[in-house]
């Protein structure tokens, strides 16, 4: 078995306390605009996390599971194209339990670098999947790569190995275009030449279908689009009563995305952090857009990126697709 790496830190990494200062004036800035917005990190506290898990559970929300079919049914194929000894980075690795399809038909990859911002995570996923992959060179990278992609130093096993991103989840449609564009360089940046880019992304398909993947029966995504609120609650003494908002979920088809809002019911005031903020009966808090693209669309942005399409992979329905690209 190789040895456990230790969890490398990236620059800039935040204390706790300087990332939740940065998320209070976020949310100072977002509640004083107009529209009023939250950022969608906000979500992912561990109840956010929990909820998230069980969407991609229900019925309605065929995200998830969708790619997973891809995945597994084409993933030899991928393997190919990336070819033997890559390097396999992963932004947002989280539990890293999509990536595991991958290194399962990979060709003997050089190294596997999960980037995430919970170091614990890290140190644990590090430890398994060096366990389960006996070969596999882990190398952790404790970064938010939200705030700009970089690499740890890799060892000299791997200065020939071609580089290659994986970035699944359709994570990427929580951008706006043009952001979504500059992740996209950052990525071709830190790939290099000859690099390449394994990239999820939910597909424009019939409305009705989008509805009620953000619209579930058993209200779980507006229970998640509320926990936003009772985070506020708990960590910045904001005084949000949740059952004065409405979940209001709806996909514009000339944004092409998914907008979540909570829409206040009456005219009243918050108090966030010592701050009173008013709310107008019908007015919203835009708290999440999850854009769906066509596969031109997604082309184009990568193309401005620096990064060209060799191959795509979608499901019988053409509802998401899981795209090679390379530098
Ligand atoms: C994690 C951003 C891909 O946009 O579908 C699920 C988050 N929001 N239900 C998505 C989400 C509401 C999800 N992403």
């Amino acid at each position: 078995m190789t040895a456990i790496r230790p969890v490398a830190r990236g620059p800039h990494i935040e204390t706790p306390e300087e990332a939740q200062e940065r998320l209070r004036r976020e949310v100072h800035a977002g509640l004083r605009a107009n529209p009023k917005t939250l950022p969608p990190k906000l979500f992912y506290d561990d109840t956010g996390a929990r909820l998230f898990e069980e969407i991609t559970r229900l019925d309605e929300y065929y995200v998830t599971r969708t790619e997973h079919e891809i995945m597994e049914a084409h993933a030899a194929e991928m393997a190919a194209l990336i070819g033997p000894n890559a390097v396999v980075i992963e932004p947002g690795s989280g539990e890293a339990i999509k990536v595991r399809v991958l290194l399962d038909h990979l060709e003997n990859p050089a190294a596997y670098v999960p980037i995430d911002i919970s170091a614990e995570q890290l140190a644990r996923i590090a430890r398994e999947l060096t366990e389960e992959y006996q070969t596999l060179d882990v190398i952790p990278l404790e970064a938010d790569f939200t705030r700009g992609l970089c690499l740890p130093e890799l060892p000299d096993t791997t200065r020939n190995a071609r580089r290659v991103a994986f970035f699944p989840g359709s994570t990427i449609g929580n951008l706006h275009p043009p952001q979504a564009v500059a992740l996209l360089r950052e990525i071709a940046r830190i790939v290099g030449t000859r690099g390449g880019l394994l990239l999820g992304v939910d597909l424009r398909k019939d409305p009705t279908i989008l509805h009620a993947a953000y619209n579930d029966a058993r209200r779980v995504t507006a229970a998640f689009n509320k926990n936003a609120l009772v985070r506020l609650n708990r960590e910045f003494a904001a005084t949000f009563d949740v059952d004065r908002f409405r979940h209001y979920a709806y996909y514009n088809p000339v944004a092409n995305r998914v907008e979540m809002h909570l829409v206040s019911l009456e005219t009243h005031e918050v108090v966030v952090d010592g701050e009173r903020i008013v709310f107008e009966q019908g007015e919203p808090i835009w708290t999440e857009s999850s854009y769906k693209y066509s596969p031109t669309e997604l082309e184009g942005c990568a193309r401005e990126a620096g990064l060209v399409l060799r191959r795509m992979w979608c499901d019988h329905r053409q509802w998401f697709m899981v795209a090679f690209f390379e530098t």
